[in-house]
């Protein structure tokens, strides 16, 4: 294969052949296309296009009759395109061959002026960066349709009591809304990483040619406003056509996003298994067994869960391949545009799915409190109290308290089940004022500090974090 003397087409190619007297191998020509991928671009490659045009028609660079030639040509291949009429071709290589010879086919050798003062390389560049920015967008419309279903649950749950966790034992009872608080926190974070990323990549590389500028009159700060880039066009041109920042940053978001979802995709997988009993996700959201009728099984999260690893992977695929590659542009960074597409259709159905599940889970509030009140999940409660009330150093009332835990244990009952006799022995300081806060929803109110897991804290987060939407 590797010898492949098949000549993939006779001719060279038509638009940069004009060296070449062959055309390139069969597998040469597979190698090298990348149309089935970037065929993605092609509204971003007519956008670009056309406001090129137009400022060169503006520079005087071509006549107004050739550019408004070419732009119709481009709106007629945006009308085809739209339309599902994009014929690939591996000769064409890419979006960008496959849109200017159509643009030839349709109004003459007049298409031949587009490309003046530009190359592929800054060309792709623009597209990409006008495809990613669009992306952020859209993960940041995502992430807040989620934020919002995560506050809807987490208002109706402010005062829902389950255990609270650390190594996954029970450690202290809290509300079900501060929990799910925690997730609005993340994800809102999440929506600062892409909001400073799009920020960053607002900048137009257009212009920057093939890596050293051009000798043409051009009008850059023309081109990235009409192309809505905020930043101005970028300064450098080497960096201009080799900087891939932008994607990474984007995937580095994704996979930071993708992290948090499948830190609650996890929790749902848990929570929903019987020996938890907290939720039962909707049939919408749940899938059978083809041997076991009786199963239920949360496949969706399980799939968000998995697919942190594909966002981790296409971050580290990129900065792979970016990473030692020389000034200015290689053929290697074609390889950028499958991982950021694979990314983002990963994330798309990974934040729907999220929004889905949690819009429609059902809280199964009985199990959640009996769980919190298990694992003597008020001990602390009990120490504070000692602290607070008789006056105790905290060291020392961890250690009464451990001895309270002991005897309720040797007993089979909770705190709250041992007698007031029974406690006052432990340390006679412990008066039957301390049922005060022995019980979960005592202990949940008590828990006031800023950003403390009591329900009128969990009222306030979520008033506040609306108010940020
Ligand atoms: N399809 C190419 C890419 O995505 C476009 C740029 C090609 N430039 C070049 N000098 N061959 O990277």
């Amino acid at each position: 294969m590797s010898n492949d003397p098949t000549p993939g087409s006779n001719t060279a190619n038509s638009l940069w052949g004009g060296r070449f007297g062959a055309g390139p191998s069969a597998i040469m020509q597979e190698i090298n296309a990348s149309i089935g991928v970037d065929k993605r671009l092609w509204r971003q490659d007519i956008q670009g296009s056309r406001a090129h045009v137009a400022m060169l028609a503006k520079q005087g660079i071509v006549s107004a009759e050739d550019a408004a030639a070419i732009d119709k040509g481009l709106q007629q291949i945006a009308a085809e395109y739209a339309d599902g009429k994009l014929v690939e071709n591996l000769a064409l290589e890419d979006i960008h061959l496959h849109v200017e010879t159509r643009l030839k086919e349709i109004i003459g050798p007049a298409a031949g002026r587009l490309h003046t003062a530009r190359s592929r390389n800054d060309q792709v560049a623009v597209d990409f960066r006008l495809w990613v920015k669009a992306a952020c967008a859209e993960a940041d419309a995502a992430l807040k349709g989620l934020i919002t279903a995560l506050l809807t649950r987490a208002e109706e749950h402010a005062d829902t009591i389950m255990p609270g966790f650390t190594h996954l034992q029970v450690a202290q009872p809290v509300t079900l809304g501060h929990h799910l608080m925690a997730y609005v926190e993340m994800l809102s974070r999440d929506r600062g990483r892409f909001a400073d990323a799009q920020r960053r990549m607002d900048e137009c590389p257009l212009g920057a040619a093939a890596l050293a500028g051009t000798s043409f009159p051009i009008d850059r700060q023309m081109t990235a406003k009409a192309l809505g880039f905020a930043g101005g066009p970028t300064r450098n041109s080497l960096d201009s056509v080799s900087d891939r920042d932008f994607a990474l940053e984007y995937l580095s978001a994704t996979h930071m996003t993708g992290l948090h979802l499948s830190r609650l995709a996890e929790e749902m997988i848990i929570w929903a298994s019987q020996p938890f009993g907290f939720i039962t996700l909707p049939d919408a959201w749940s899938t059978g067994s083809s041997i076991m009728p009786q199963k239920r099984n949360p496949d969706a999260a399980e799939l968000v869960r998995a697919k942190a690893g594909a966002f981790l992977g296409a971050y580290t695929r990129l900065s792979t391949v970016m990473k030692g590659l020389p000034l200015a542009y290689s053929k290697d960074m074609q390889d950028d545009k499958v991982t950021v597409f694979a990314a983002h259709d990963d994330l798309g159905l990974c934040l729907a799915s999220m929004t889905g599940m949690v819009g429609t889970v059902t809280f199964n509030k009985a199990k959640m409190r009996a769980a919190a009140n298990s694992g003597f999940s008020t001990a602390t409660d009990l120490a504070d109290w000692l602290v607070r009330v008789a006056n105790v150093p905290f060291r020392e009332a961890h250690e009464i308290t451990g001895h309270c835990v002991k005897a309720a244990e040797a007993k089979g009952t909770d705190l709250n089940g041992l007698t007031d006799a029974e406690l006052a022995a432990i340390d006679k300081r412990i008066t039957k004022k301390v049922r005060d806060v022995l019980s979960v929803e005592a202990s949940v109110a008590s828990r006031t500090s800023f950003g403390g897991t009591a329900p009128a804290n969990v009222r306030a987060a979520i008033t506040a974090a609306r108010a940020k939407l």
